[in-house]
């Protein structure tokens, strides 16, 4: 099997299963705000009055002092990224040649970039629910450890305090601790690790603005860290690799407290509903606080077939064969805007009357 490393752009999966590609098709692999864009944001990509003509400004400025004001952090320590993928990009090439712990299973990016620069990886795989025990051995051997938190894929959160345990522990071995918090807006309280920067340098806490305002084709992440780490990753960043409709569309998105608010409401409530009906139909899925979710068919023990009757029927999930830990034996799903996610499950339900 030569699949896709991520979701999106549905035709490679087709392609690479050998799958026609149906005229119609719900992509469920890739995990953006099922309420679409703020309209304020699609007023002002609609308006065609962004001036680009001119370079973007480098370094931020106005995007990093709005982000300042609303998150109640130092501008200084503000790094703005073309996608949060930049920013683990820079970080990766900061790391060039060390040893990386990455918590698995996560967001494949991590492990990528760092290998691109020669970096040794240990994977770390905790225990359900995770305990401090599972993540010693990687933090005393490596330089860097990143864990996805609100996890990608399953969509679970972590203890705080055991985090902040993990920070500090890292913290004394001399270790690095990336967060990415690429989906923290779709929790309940919007949960954050940010605050543990004022006690522990040894931490970077990674933000993407492309999953909740859904410009995933715009390209927009930043990430709070020391003054002095953002004097290092800034250096390895292509000059004006932020273009200017990004940047306004990011001070756009800060203003859009009502719409996060009212997202995380609809992701809750559709996300039970699909929870109640995967329970009914002898469907396994994970304990998800966010917008997708890792679900299997109880009755498998690999979940291909499950993959191709969907995308036969016009269902694109994504594949788990990529996730150390998962090896394939669940799918991740997005949750969607409601007719999608009953097309969902009259698809399933079809599925179990096969
Ligand atoms: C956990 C996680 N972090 C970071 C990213 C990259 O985000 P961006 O689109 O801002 O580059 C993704 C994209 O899927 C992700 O799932």
């Amino acid at each position: 099997l030569n699949l896709p490393i991520h979701g999106s752009n549905p035709q490679y999966l087709y392609e690479s299963l050998k799958i026609p590609m149906p005229g119609e098709w719900l992509d469920f692999s890739v995990n953006l705000n099922p309420l679409g864009q703020p309209e304020p944001l699609s007023s002002l990509l609609d308006s065609g009055k962004i001036d680009f003509s001119d370079y973007p400004d480098p370094r931020h400025t106005s995007l990093r002092l709005k982000l300042s004001s609303v998150e109640g952090f130092d501008p200084e320590g503000i790094l703005v990224g073309n996608g949060a993928a930049e920013i683990i990009q820079l970080i990766a090439c900061h790391l060039q040649g060390k040893k990386v712990a990455v918590v698995h299973p996560a967001f494949s990016e991590y492990e990528l970039a760092c290998s691109a620069f020669s970096c040794s990886i240990e994977h770390v795989i905790p225990s359900n629910p995770p305990e401090f025990e599972d993540f010693y051995n990687g933090i005393v051997r490596a330089d860097a450890i990143f864990i996805c938190n609100p996890n990608n894929p399953p969509g679970t959160v972590m203890d705080p305090a055991l985090i902040e345990r993990i920070v500090r522990f890292a913290g004394e071995k001399g270790c690095l601790v990336i967060i990415d918090e690429a989906f923290h807006d779709f929790l309940p309280q919007g949960d954050t690790c940010k605050q543990m920067l004022k006690v522990h340098t040894n931490l970077i806490v990674l933000r993407s603005m492309t999953k909740m305002f859904s410009m995933a084709g715009l390209r927009l992440g930043y990430a709070f860290m020391t003054v002095e780490m953002k004097e290092v990753l800034e250096k390895y960043q292509t000059q004006w690799s932020v273009n200017s409709i990004a940047l306004k569309a990011g001070e756009v998105c800060l203003e859009q407290e009502g719409f996060v608010l009212r997202t995380r409401g609809y992701a809750a409530e559709e996300r039970a509903g699909m929870f109640a009906f995967l329970g009914q139909n002898d469907f396994a899925f994970s304990q998800s606080k966010t917008n997708f979710y890792l679900m299997k068919d109880n009755r498998l023990q690999e979940q291909l077939d499950l993959i191709t009757f969907l995308l036969q029927n016009g269902i694109v999930p994504r594949h788990t064969y990529n996730f150390p830990g998962l090896e394939g034996r669940w799918i991740r799903m997005a949750v969607k805007d409601k007719a999608a996610n009953k097309r969902l499950m009259e698809v399933l339900q079809q599925w179990r009357a096969k």
